[in-house]
């Protein structure tokens, strides 16, 4: 395993990197709103330094966790700062263009030490967490360059870590660490990394330390097989992504009874628990009820002439949805070739 205290190209940019910093640079990046405090204080392992002490940022000891910056304050990246910084996860550095975001890391990492440009935050850590959307990674990286010792991560789901090979230097590593967990809210996230399923990527090196960094925030590391990245991730944009429409199509019906959101999900939510509770137990095929398993074609056809009066919008999802129940139920056995025709044919507004 490569040791984190090897970096010694990262110490010597540091010590250069505040060399420069004359006070026409810091008056600069003071009124950027940046955090440039010398009372501020970081952490080095578990110990608290005083920021104007004199050993080099940056640096861990041997056998402790990599000194650690996020690349972008967003939803993800101010959630992973918090947990790991939580978890006494040496968290130094945050870089974000964006003066309120950098201000409510900070409220939330106390002592972090924030940056407006990325490359100001590499020289100051060991791995780099990059934590902005994904189209956005390929071109950060880019405009990155790493030291031997140094590591970088990204958080996407999708992305391998190949997207960030163009920041690395000989002797540095790329990896991913994407957690499964919806960052739509920072209390719920916190909560939700706890058991969280997080498919970690790189060098088996690299991957050790993700592992742990992974377990220090109540996660459940996993290494995918290669290649299923995209596939994984797909999956997990309907499980999150794909349920939200599912509910919007769910409240858009709903206004049809003259519900409005709050009392749709008030009324369907014990439905849809029961439904992933009996899936759970029981195996999806098990799980499934309805119309499309007892092969009621007038049930359908009232529902869809119901839905292309009231509420055309949730047609297509209908129609959608109720088809793959209906293969669903054919596999199960439930239903007659014939009757899950005549299933289909009303579906499709052919009978
Ligand atoms: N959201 C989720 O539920 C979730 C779950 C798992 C994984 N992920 C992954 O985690 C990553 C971040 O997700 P997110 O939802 O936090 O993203 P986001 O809110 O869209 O963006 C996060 C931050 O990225 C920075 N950013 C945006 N565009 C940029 C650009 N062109 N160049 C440089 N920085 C840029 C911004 O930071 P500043 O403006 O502050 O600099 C922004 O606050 C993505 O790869 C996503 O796939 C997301």
């Amino acid at each position: 395993m490569r040791a984190w205290n090897e970096s010694e190209e990262v110490l010597r940019r540091a010590a250069e990197r505040r060399a420069l910093a004359d006070e026409e640079r810091l008056a600069a990046v003071r009124e950027q709103g940046i955090n440039l405090d010398p009372a501020a204080r970081h952490r080095h392992g578990d110990v608290e330094h005083a920021s104007d002490h004199e050993h080099p940022h940056g640096h861990s000891g041997s056998g402790e966790r990599p000194v650690t910056g996020i690349i972008g304050a967003g939803p993800v990246g101010l959630a992973l700062g918090v947990a790991l910084a939580k978890a006494g996860w040496p968290v130094e550095a945050v870089a974000s263009r964006d003066a309120g975001r950098r201000a409510r890391f900070r409220e939330h990492v106390p002592g972090v030490r924030a940056f407006h440009e990325a490359a100001a935050l590499v020289d100051d850590v060991e791995l780099v967490i990059l934590a902005v959307p994904d189209d956005a990674v390929a071109p950060l990286a880019a405009s990155l360059r790493l030291y031997a010792g140094q590591a970088i991560i990204h958080t996407s789901g999708l992305l391998g870590a190949e997207a960030l090979e163009p920041a690395l230097a000989a002797g540095s590593q790329a990896g991913a660490f994407h957690p499964l967990v919806a960052f739509a809210n920072l209390d719920r996230a916190l909560a939700a990394l706890h058991g969280a399923t997080i498919a970690i990527e790189g060098d088996d090196d690299l991957v050790a330390h993700l592992a742990d960094m992974a377990e220090a925030i109540g996660g459940v590391p996993v290494r995918l097989p290669p290649g299923t990245k995209a596939a994984y991730h797909a999956a997990a944009v309907l499980a999150a992504g794909g349920v939200t429409a599912l509910l919007d199509v769910i409240r858009e019906i709903a206004l049809v009874v003259g519900l409005d959101e709050a009392g749709a999900m008030r009324i369907y939510r014990p439905l849809l628990e029961q439904t992933v509770a009996n899936a759970a137990a029981l195996g999806i095929a098990g799980a499934l009820t309805g119309p499309a398993v007892r092969g009621d074609a007038g049930t359908l056809q009232a529902h869809t002439a119901a839905l292309a009066a009231g509420a055309p919008g949730a047609l297509p999802a209908y129609r959608a949805l109720v088809q793959r129940d209906i293969d669903i139920a054919q596999e199960r056995g439930a239903l007659a070739p014939e009757t899950a025709a005549r299933l289909r044919a009303v579906l499709a507004g052919e009978a």
